[in-house]
Protein backbone atom coordinates (compact mmCIF):
# COMPACT_ATOMS: atom_id res chain seq x y z
CA UNK A 1 0.00 0.00 0.00
CA UNK A 2 1.32 3.18 -0.81
CA UNK A 3 1.81 6.44 1.56
CA UNK A 4 -0.99 8.49 1.88
CA UNK A 5 -0.44 12.17 3.00
CA UNK A 6 -3.97 12.99 2.66
CA UNK A 7 -7.41 11.23 2.95
CA UNK A 8 -10.55 12.77 3.39
CA UNK A 9 -13.22 10.50 3.98
CA UNK A 10 -17.10 11.35 2.99
CA UNK A 11 -17.35 15.19 3.57
CA UNK A 12 -20.61 16.82 3.59
CA UNK A 13 -21.18 20.10 3.36
CA UNK A 14 -24.01 21.98 2.76
CA UNK A 15 -25.62 25.77 2.11
CA UNK A 16 -28.85 25.53 3.28
CA UNK A 17 -31.00 23.62 0.31
CA UNK A 18 -27.45 23.73 -1.55
CA UNK A 19 -25.44 20.27 -1.07
CA UNK A 20 -22.22 21.55 -2.06
CA UNK A 21 -20.65 18.21 -0.98
CA UNK A 22 -22.37 15.20 -0.57
CA UNK A 23 -19.93 12.50 0.60
CA UNK A 24 -16.42 13.59 -1.76
CA UNK A 25 -13.87 11.10 -0.40
CA UNK A 26 -10.17 12.35 -1.92
CA UNK A 27 -6.46 10.67 -1.21
CA UNK A 28 -3.77 12.44 -1.95
CA UNK A 29 -0.06 9.89 -2.61
CA UNK A 30 3.16 11.36 -1.15
CA UNK A 31 5.12 11.93 -4.48
CA UNK A 32 2.03 12.40 -6.52
CA UNK A 33 0.83 15.46 -8.36
CA UNK A 34 -3.10 14.62 -7.52
CA UNK A 35 -5.72 17.19 -9.28
CA UNK A 36 -9.24 17.21 -8.60
CA UNK A 37 -11.36 18.28 -11.70
CA UNK A 38 -14.94 18.67 -12.20
CA UNK A 39 -17.70 20.86 -13.81
CA UNK A 40 -18.32 24.76 -12.54
CA UNK A 41 -20.27 24.46 -8.91
CA UNK A 42 -19.17 20.60 -8.49
CA UNK A 43 -17.60 21.32 -5.25
CA UNK A 44 -14.31 21.39 -5.55
CA UNK A 45 -13.75 24.99 -3.78
CA UNK A 46 -15.77 24.35 -1.14
CA UNK A 47 -13.73 21.03 -0.95
CA UNK A 48 -10.99 22.67 -0.17
CA UNK A 49 -12.52 25.06 1.91
CA UNK A 50 -13.65 22.29 4.61
CA UNK A 51 -10.37 21.00 4.75
CA UNK A 52 -8.54 24.00 5.58
CA UNK A 53 -10.83 24.75 8.09
CA UNK A 54 -12.51 27.57 6.90
CA UNK A 55 -16.00 25.88 6.82
CA UNK A 56 -17.19 23.32 9.04
CA UNK A 57 -17.55 20.06 8.02
CA UNK A 58 -21.28 18.94 8.71
CA UNK A 59 -21.82 16.00 11.15
CA UNK A 60 -22.28 13.62 9.45
CA UNK A 61 -19.03 14.07 7.73
CA UNK A 62 -16.05 11.25 7.77
CA UNK A 63 -12.59 11.43 8.82
CA UNK A 64 -9.63 14.32 7.66
CA UNK A 65 -6.23 13.23 8.33
CA UNK A 66 -2.89 15.14 7.03
CA UNK A 67 0.00 13.28 8.08
CA UNK A 68 -1.30 11.15 10.68
CA UNK A 69 -2.75 13.95 12.63
CA UNK A 70 -6.92 14.31 12.18
CA UNK A 71 -7.31 18.19 11.43
CA UNK A 72 -11.36 17.70 11.05
CA UNK A 73 -12.82 20.98 12.14
CA UNK A 74 -9.56 21.85 13.49
CA UNK A 75 -9.00 25.97 12.99
CA UNK A 76 -7.85 27.41 9.96
CA UNK A 77 -5.11 29.15 11.38
CA UNK A 78 -3.17 25.75 12.95
CA UNK A 79 -3.06 23.93 9.71
CA UNK A 80 -0.72 25.69 7.67
CA UNK A 81 1.63 25.04 10.77
CA UNK A 82 1.44 21.23 9.94
CA UNK A 83 2.90 21.83 6.06
CA UNK A 84 -0.60 22.34 4.63
CA UNK A 85 -0.98 25.43 2.73
CA UNK A 86 -3.41 26.58 0.03
CA UNK A 87 -4.10 29.31 -2.34
CA UNK A 88 -7.50 30.89 -2.96
CA UNK A 89 -9.69 30.81 -6.26
CA UNK A 90 -10.13 34.42 -5.62
CA UNK A 91 -6.63 35.50 -4.82
CA UNK A 92 -5.56 37.10 -1.41
CA UNK A 93 -2.74 39.47 -1.43
CA UNK A 94 -2.15 42.59 0.48
CA UNK A 95 -3.02 45.16 -1.54
CA UNK A 96 -1.06 48.03 -0.21
CA UNK A 97 2.37 45.73 0.63
CA UNK A 98 4.96 45.71 -2.15
CA UNK A 99 5.34 42.44 -3.96
CA UNK A 100 8.60 41.18 -1.86
CA UNK A 101 6.91 42.63 1.25
CA UNK A 102 4.02 40.23 0.91
CA UNK A 103 6.40 37.29 -0.22
CA UNK A 104 7.92 38.04 3.31
CA UNK A 105 4.94 37.82 5.52
CA UNK A 106 4.62 34.08 5.59
CA UNK A 107 1.14 32.79 5.11
CA UNK A 108 1.54 30.97 8.42
CA UNK A 109 1.39 34.38 10.27
CA UNK A 110 -1.77 35.65 8.25
CA UNK A 111 -4.91 35.08 10.62
CA UNK A 112 -7.44 36.39 8.39
CA UNK A 113 -5.69 38.39 6.56
CA UNK A 114 -7.36 41.43 7.85
CA UNK A 115 -6.57 45.30 7.15
CA UNK A 116 -5.34 45.06 10.59
CA UNK A 117 -3.21 42.42 10.31
CA UNK A 118 -1.64 44.21 7.46
CA UNK A 119 -0.17 46.75 10.09
CA UNK A 120 0.55 44.42 12.83
CA UNK A 121 2.71 42.33 10.07
CA UNK A 122 4.90 45.10 9.00
CA UNK A 123 7.02 45.06 11.66
CA UNK A 124 7.41 41.26 11.33
CA UNK A 125 8.84 41.61 7.94
CA UNK A 126 11.11 43.95 8.87
CA UNK A 127 12.48 41.55 11.12
CA UNK A 128 13.25 38.64 8.82
CA UNK A 129 16.77 37.64 8.06
CA UNK A 130 18.53 38.10 4.71
CA UNK A 131 18.14 34.46 4.30
CA UNK A 132 14.51 34.85 3.67
CA UNK A 133 14.86 37.89 1.30
CA UNK A 134 17.49 35.76 -0.30
CA UNK A 135 14.41 32.95 -0.68
CA UNK A 136 11.94 35.34 -2.06
CA UNK A 137 13.82 37.12 -4.67
CA UNK A 138 14.76 33.54 -6.28
CA UNK A 139 11.04 32.13 -6.24
CA UNK A 140 10.31 35.88 -7.18
CA UNK A 141 12.79 34.89 -10.33
CA UNK A 142 11.43 31.98 -11.27
CA UNK A 143 7.63 33.08 -11.07
CA UNK A 144 9.10 35.81 -13.39
CA UNK A 145 7.35 38.09 -11.53
CA UNK A 146 10.78 39.78 -9.82
CA UNK A 147 10.95 42.95 -11.75
CA UNK A 148 7.80 44.01 -9.99
CA UNK A 149 9.27 42.95 -6.86
CA UNK A 150 9.01 46.70 -5.56
CA UNK A 151 5.18 47.34 -6.90
CA UNK A 152 2.13 47.75 -4.78
CA UNK A 153 0.63 44.28 -4.65
CA UNK A 154 -2.72 45.96 -5.91
CA UNK A 155 -0.85 47.29 -8.98
CA UNK A 156 -0.19 43.53 -10.57
CA UNK A 157 -2.41 42.01 -13.12
CA UNK A 158 -4.51 39.35 -12.23
CA UNK A 159 -1.95 36.62 -13.65
CA UNK A 160 0.94 38.05 -11.65
CA UNK A 161 -1.71 38.13 -8.26
CA UNK A 162 -1.81 34.42 -8.81
CA UNK A 163 2.06 34.13 -9.52
CA UNK A 164 2.26 36.30 -5.86
CA UNK A 165 -0.13 33.88 -4.46
CA UNK A 166 1.96 30.94 -5.26
CA UNK A 167 4.95 32.43 -4.37
CA UNK A 168 4.25 33.06 -0.68
CA UNK A 169 3.45 29.72 -0.33
CA UNK A 170 6.67 28.62 -1.35
CA UNK A 171 8.31 30.63 1.36
CA UNK A 172 6.44 28.23 3.77
CA UNK A 173 8.45 25.27 3.05
CA UNK A 174 5.04 23.49 2.94
CA UNK A 175 4.53 19.67 2.22
CA UNK A 176 1.61 19.63 0.86
CA UNK A 177 0.60 22.51 -1.75
CA UNK A 178 -3.32 22.80 -2.64
CA UNK A 179 -3.78 24.92 -5.29
CA UNK A 180 -7.10 26.22 -6.36
CA UNK A 181 -7.12 27.10 -10.15
CA UNK A 182 -3.39 28.23 -9.73
CA UNK A 183 -2.80 29.22 -13.27
CA UNK A 184 -6.42 30.75 -14.51
CA UNK A 185 -5.37 33.95 -16.56
CA UNK A 186 -1.65 33.45 -16.66
CA UNK A 187 -0.71 32.70 -20.20
CA UNK A 188 -0.05 29.25 -21.17
CA UNK A 189 3.76 29.48 -21.84
CA UNK A 190 3.89 30.68 -18.39
CA UNK A 191 1.62 28.29 -16.99
CA UNK A 192 3.65 25.78 -18.14
CA UNK A 193 6.65 26.87 -16.92
CA UNK A 194 5.07 27.12 -13.70
CA UNK A 195 3.89 23.41 -13.51
CA UNK A 196 7.39 22.47 -14.27
CA UNK A 197 8.52 24.35 -11.47
CA UNK A 198 5.65 22.76 -9.01
CA UNK A 199 6.75 19.30 -10.34
CA UNK A 200 10.49 20.11 -9.59
CA UNK A 201 9.35 21.00 -6.52
CA UNK A 202 7.24 17.73 -6.11
CA UNK A 203 10.43 15.58 -7.38
CA UNK A 204 13.41 17.68 -5.21
CA UNK A 205 12.10 19.12 -2.21
CA UNK A 206 9.00 16.13 -1.86
CA UNK A 207 6.40 18.60 -1.79
CA UNK A 208 2.95 16.89 -2.84
CA UNK A 209 0.36 18.95 -4.68
CA UNK A 210 -3.63 18.73 -4.87
CA UNK A 211 -4.85 20.93 -7.83
CA UNK A 212 -7.72 21.87 -9.08
CA UNK A 213 -7.73 23.18 -12.46
CA UNK A 214 -9.91 23.65 -15.39
CA UNK A 215 -7.13 23.91 -17.69
CA UNK A 216 -7.59 20.52 -19.15
CA UNK A 217 -4.29 20.72 -21.18
CA UNK A 218 -2.12 21.10 -18.06
CA UNK A 219 -4.39 18.66 -15.59
CA UNK A 220 -3.62 15.88 -18.40
CA UNK A 221 0.63 16.54 -18.56
CA UNK A 222 1.03 16.94 -14.99
CA UNK A 223 -1.23 14.55 -12.67
CA UNK A 224 -0.44 11.69 -11.82
CA UNK A 225 -3.63 10.99 -10.68
CA UNK A 226 -7.31 12.68 -10.63
CA UNK A 227 -10.49 12.93 -9.00
CA UNK A 228 -13.63 14.18 -10.47
CA UNK A 229 -16.09 16.04 -8.94
CA UNK A 230 -19.51 15.98 -9.84
CA UNK A 231 -22.87 17.02 -7.66
CA UNK A 232 -20.69 17.20 -4.75
CA UNK A 233 -19.39 13.68 -5.11
CA UNK A 234 -16.68 12.14 -6.70
CA UNK A 235 -17.96 10.15 -9.70
CA UNK A 236 -14.63 8.71 -10.78
CA UNK A 237 -11.14 8.47 -10.30
CA UNK A 238 -7.57 7.31 -12.32
CA UNK A 239 -4.99 7.85 -14.42
CA UNK A 240 -5.21 11.05 -17.14
CA UNK A 241 -5.92 8.24 -19.55
CA UNK A 242 -8.18 6.60 -17.73
CA UNK A 243 -10.45 9.59 -16.76
CA UNK A 244 -9.95 10.72 -20.49
CA UNK A 245 -11.90 7.23 -21.69
CA UNK A 246 -14.45 7.74 -18.51
CA UNK A 247 -18.26 7.85 -19.84
CA UNK A 248 -18.90 9.03 -16.13
CA UNK A 249 -16.58 12.11 -16.51
CA UNK A 250 -17.60 13.27 -20.02
CA UNK A 251 -21.27 13.07 -19.52
CA UNK A 252 -20.78 15.22 -16.35
CA UNK A 253 -19.02 18.01 -18.71
CA UNK A 254 -21.46 17.50 -21.16
CA UNK A 255 -24.65 16.73 -19.68
CA UNK A 256 -26.52 13.16 -20.56
CA UNK A 257 -25.26 10.97 -23.45
CA UNK A 258 -28.34 11.16 -26.19
CA UNK A 259 -28.64 7.22 -25.30
CA UNK A 260 -29.46 7.97 -21.96
CA UNK A 261 -31.29 10.83 -22.95
N1 LIG B 1 -20.49 30.38 0.82
C1 LIG B 1 -21.45 29.82 0.09
N2 LIG B 1 -22.75 30.05 0.34
C2 LIG B 1 -23.72 29.46 -0.37
N3 LIG B 1 -23.50 28.60 -1.39
C3 LIG B 1 -22.23 28.34 -1.69
C4 LIG B 1 -21.14 28.93 -0.98
N4 LIG B 1 -19.98 28.45 -1.50
C5 LIG B 1 -20.33 27.63 -2.50
N5 LIG B 1 -21.67 27.55 -2.62
C6 LIG B 1 -22.42 26.71 -3.57
O1 LIG B 1 -21.88 25.40 -3.48
C7 LIG B 1 -21.76 24.81 -4.77
C8 LIG B 1 -20.32 24.40 -5.03
O2 LIG B 1 -19.53 25.58 -5.17
P1 LIG B 1 -17.95 25.53 -5.34
O3 LIG B 1 -17.48 26.95 -5.29
O4 LIG B 1 -17.39 24.60 -4.33
O5 LIG B 1 -17.80 24.93 -6.81
P2 LIG B 1 -16.49 24.70 -7.69
O6 LIG B 1 -16.47 23.27 -8.07
O7 LIG B 1 -15.30 25.25 -6.98
O8 LIG B 1 -16.83 25.56 -8.99
P3 LIG B 1 -15.87 26.42 -9.97
O9 LIG B 1 -15.19 25.43 -10.86
O10 LIG B 1 -16.84 27.28 -10.72
O11 LIG B 1 -14.92 27.21 -9.13
C9 LIG B 1 -22.33 25.83 -5.75
O12 LIG B 1 -23.67 25.53 -5.98
C10 LIG B 1 -22.18 27.13 -5.00
O13 LIG B 1 -23.14 28.07 -5.42
MG1 LIG C 1 -13.98 26.78 -7.41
Amino acid sequence: MSDIIFEAENIHKYFGGVKALQGATVLVEKGKLTSLIGPNGSGKSTFFNVITGFLKAEENSGKIIFKKHNIKNLPPEYIPWLGMVRTFQHTRNFPQMTVLENMLVSPKKQVGESLIWSFLAKPIWQREDAVNVKKALQILDFLEIAHVMDHLASELSGGQQKLLAIGRLLMTAPSLLLLDEPVAGVNPTLANKIFDQIINLKEKQGIDVLLIEHNMDVVMSFSDHIFVMAEGRVIAEGDPSSIQKDKKVLDAYLGESPDEA
